[in-house]
């Protein structure tokens, strides 16, 4: 969907997002998740017609509201993923990857980036080069340097980087008042649950800190998952899952 018609459908819900993902980021409960359906429905209804009028044919359909069916929904505190899994957001918070962007500030990790051929002394913040995998979704819908609204979403190693992009599963999550959901549903959703595959797409040798350069890079996948990803809660909905390491312990 086009920027402009998620600004039209978020203005037009009242909602204080203007952004790309306030639709769904704007859910409070289920309650409101209902009466915001209708809202938006009226919205997405008028946005079909802005479409359909500025496109001057009615015959294609809307293509528009497809793509929109694979967006990221971002992790901002109050607004994404972090709303409603407190516990994960906050350790997530405090991890390396809460906190990817701050090593490519200058005067940051001196004596590594030294030892990397990388200058110190430069600010990469914006550096595209680095930003694949420092932050969240570039270039795949996520971060994007210099647009403040998305800078707010995606700075740093996101929920969506691991759990893949929350719109479809979160609208899966959306038709369950009682959460009950199976699964499956919402994995042909896009979920995902933090695969070896997905790490390595950035715990590999094109980094500039990987083994080649020092061993203690090295990627262990077991051992950088208990290391690395956040706290973990009991679901009261769902079971564990079978055939993944559960990382959830009682205290
Ligand atoms: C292919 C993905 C990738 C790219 C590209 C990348 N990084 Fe990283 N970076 C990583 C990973 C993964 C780690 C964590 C490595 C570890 O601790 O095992 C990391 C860690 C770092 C660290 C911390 C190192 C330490 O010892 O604590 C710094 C600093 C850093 N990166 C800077 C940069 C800069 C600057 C750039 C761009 C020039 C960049 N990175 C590009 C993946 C990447
Ligand atoms: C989008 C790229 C990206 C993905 C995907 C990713 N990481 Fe990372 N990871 C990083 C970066 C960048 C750092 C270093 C951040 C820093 O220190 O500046 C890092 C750091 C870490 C660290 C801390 C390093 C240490 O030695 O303390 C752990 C642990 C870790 N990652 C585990 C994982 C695991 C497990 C996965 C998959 C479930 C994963 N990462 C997926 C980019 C990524
Ligand atoms: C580096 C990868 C990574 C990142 C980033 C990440 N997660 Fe996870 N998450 C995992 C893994 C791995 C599991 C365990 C999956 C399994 O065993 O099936 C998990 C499990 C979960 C669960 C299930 C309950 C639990 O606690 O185990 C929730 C909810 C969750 N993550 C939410 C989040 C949220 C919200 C964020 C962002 C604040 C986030 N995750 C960021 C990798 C990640
Ligand atoms: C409106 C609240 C809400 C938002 C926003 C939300 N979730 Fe969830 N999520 C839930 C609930 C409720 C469950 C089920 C918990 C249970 O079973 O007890 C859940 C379950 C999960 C699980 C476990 C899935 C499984 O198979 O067991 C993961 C992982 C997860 N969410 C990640 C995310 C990520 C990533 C985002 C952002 C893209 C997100 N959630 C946004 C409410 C939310």
């Amino acid at each position: 969907m086009q920027q402009t018609e998620w600004n039209r459908l978020g203005v037009g819900a009242g909602q204080q997002s203007t952004h790309n993902a306030g639709l769904l980021n704007c859910m409070e409960s289920h309650r409101f998740a209902i009466r915001f359906g209708i809202k938006a429905a009226i919205a997405l209804g008028l946005a079909a017609g802005f479409w359909m009028v500025g496109a001057g044919e009615w015959s294609a359909g809307p293509p528009a509201i497809e793509a929109a069916r694979t967006r990221m929904m971002g992790h901002a505190p109050k607004l994404g993923c972090t709303k409603c899994h407190k516990a994960q957001a906050e350790s997530w918070l405090k991890s390396a990857h809460g906190n990817a962007m701050e090593n490519l500030k200058p005067g940051k990790k001196t004596e590594e980036k030294q030892k990397a051929d990388l200058d110190p002394k430069k600010d990469y913040s914006a550096d595209p080069d680095c930003l694949g995998c420092h932050t969240t979704g570039y270039k795949e819908g996520g971060y994007v340097a210099g647009n403040s609204v998305k800078e707010q979403n995606f700075a740093n190693v996101g929920c969506e980087t691991c759990h893949g992009a929350g719109g479809d599963y979160q609208e899966v999550k959306k038709r369950y008042p009682n959460d009950d959901w199976a699964r499956e549903e919402i994995v042909s959703a896009g979920m995902k649950y933090g695969d070896k595959e997905i790490c390595e797409k950035c715990h590999n040798k094109d980094s500039p800190f990987n083994a080649e350069l020092d061993p203690k890079y090295a990627f262990d996948y077991k051992g950088m998952l208990k290391k690395g990803t956040h706290k973990h809660t009991k679901l009261d909905k769902h079971a564990p899952r079978k055939d993944s390491e559960w990382l959830y312990k009682e205290d």
